[in-house]
């Protein structure tokens, strides 16, 4: 029998002491695993910490962490296994300094750990030690796939960065890992506004209607529920699929970004944004296995630009969202 148990839908939302989360939490997911995830998580971590925002990347892999490698520092003593089982009361007294001031990690390391199985009460107590935490930016390297607490993770940020390659599984992993995120918001909104009878009886004629996509499903509850669709349609406006295209090696692999981007707005009918591609660059091993992260060992590099791009793109989010407040 599967240990795993179902998070509430509302868990996510879930702020331990505070009415909003301490900082801005950018998370990054993806459909399939070796796209990038980790690389352009540290590394988006150290370009904020360089920018001058106090950051601190969290290894979510619990299966596979390895965000400490991509940082070029050694595996920290402690983590987020020693927040879960007790061992210390909050996730700060886990974030170890980096080589880099105004960066902190809280590394996942630890074989026993896995995301997939982490009860129910381990995730809530994980979600608010997150929230409570106290940076300018909160960055979230996630496992791949769609997991449900994967999913949760992810959609707890503010931000929601999914990254991909050209390749066409990457794509299509891409599409239903955002499909997975989609669903799973709209299910939480359908409690909240009392659509679950309606959605059901929707969801199970779905042939029937005609309904081949998430936004066809929203435009058919607009039609019998005007009002609460609209308001769904408004709720559902949180969630902004930021995408990344990592290791393109042609112009026409950029231009994928944009097919991504129009293809999600037309799917899910809600806008995305294609905030930036990073080519394939052989400096990415090579800086790995020397342990000197691109920052400092390949600082004229297009890929060094390109990072940036993505990390200015980022900040210009946080100041229009504090400019909302
Ligand atoms: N832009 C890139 N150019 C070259 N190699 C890359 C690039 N991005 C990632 N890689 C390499 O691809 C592999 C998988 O990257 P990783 O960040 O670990 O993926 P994920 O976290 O999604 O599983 C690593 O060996 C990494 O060095
Ligand atoms: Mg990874």
């Amino acid at each position: 029998m599967s240990k795993i148990k179902t998070l509430p839908l509302d868990s996510f939302t879930h702020k331990r002491g505070s009415v909003e989360p301490q900082s801005n939490i950018i998370a990054i997911g993806s459909g399939k695993g070796g796209v990038g995830k980790s690389f352009v998580s540290s590394n988006l971590a150290i370009f904020l910490s360089n920018m001058g925002y106090k950051t601190i990347l969290v290894d979510l892999d619990l299966g596979g962490a390895n965000a400490h490698t991509t940082l070029g520092e050694g595996q920290p003593k402690i983590g987020i296994s020693d927040y879960v089982g007790g061992k210390v009361g909050s996730l700060e007294q886990v974030a170890v300094g980096t080589k880099f001031s105004r960066l902190r990690l809280i590394s996942g390391c630890n074989d026993d750990l896995d995301i997939a199985n982490l009860d129910l009460e381990s995730r809530s107590h994980l979600m608010s030690g997150i929230y409570d935490l106290d940076s300018d930016f909160i960055v979230l390297d996630l496992s791949a796939g769609t997991h449900q607490s994967t999913v949760d993770f992810f959609l707890m940020a503010s931000q929601h960065l999914t990254v991909f390659t050209p390749e066409p599984s990457s794509i299509e992993n891409s599409y239903r890992f955002m499909k997975a995120c989609y669903f799973r918001s709209i299910k939480r909104f359908e409690r909240q506004l009392g659509l679950q009878p309606v959605i059901t009886d929707i969801m199970q004629n779905k042939e029937p209607l005609g309904i081949k996509s998430p936004y066809g499903l929203m435009r058919e509850v607009s039609y019998r529920e005007p009002e609460k669709g609209m308001q769904l349609f408004k709720k559902m406006e949180y969630l902004r699929f930021k995408i990344v295209l990592n290791q393109t090696r042609t112009y026409k692999d950029v231009d994928i970004g944009d097919s991504v981007k129009s293809v999600c707005n037309k799917f899910f009918g809600l806008p995305a944004d294609f905030i930036g591609h990073l080519e394939y660059d052989n400096a990415v091993w090579q800086s790995l296995r020397k342990r000197r992260p691109l920052l400092l060992e390949y600082p004229h590099s297009r890929l060094y630009a390109q990072i940036l791009n993505i990390a200015k793109s980022v900040t210009a989010e946080r100041r229009q969202l504090k400019t909302a407040v």
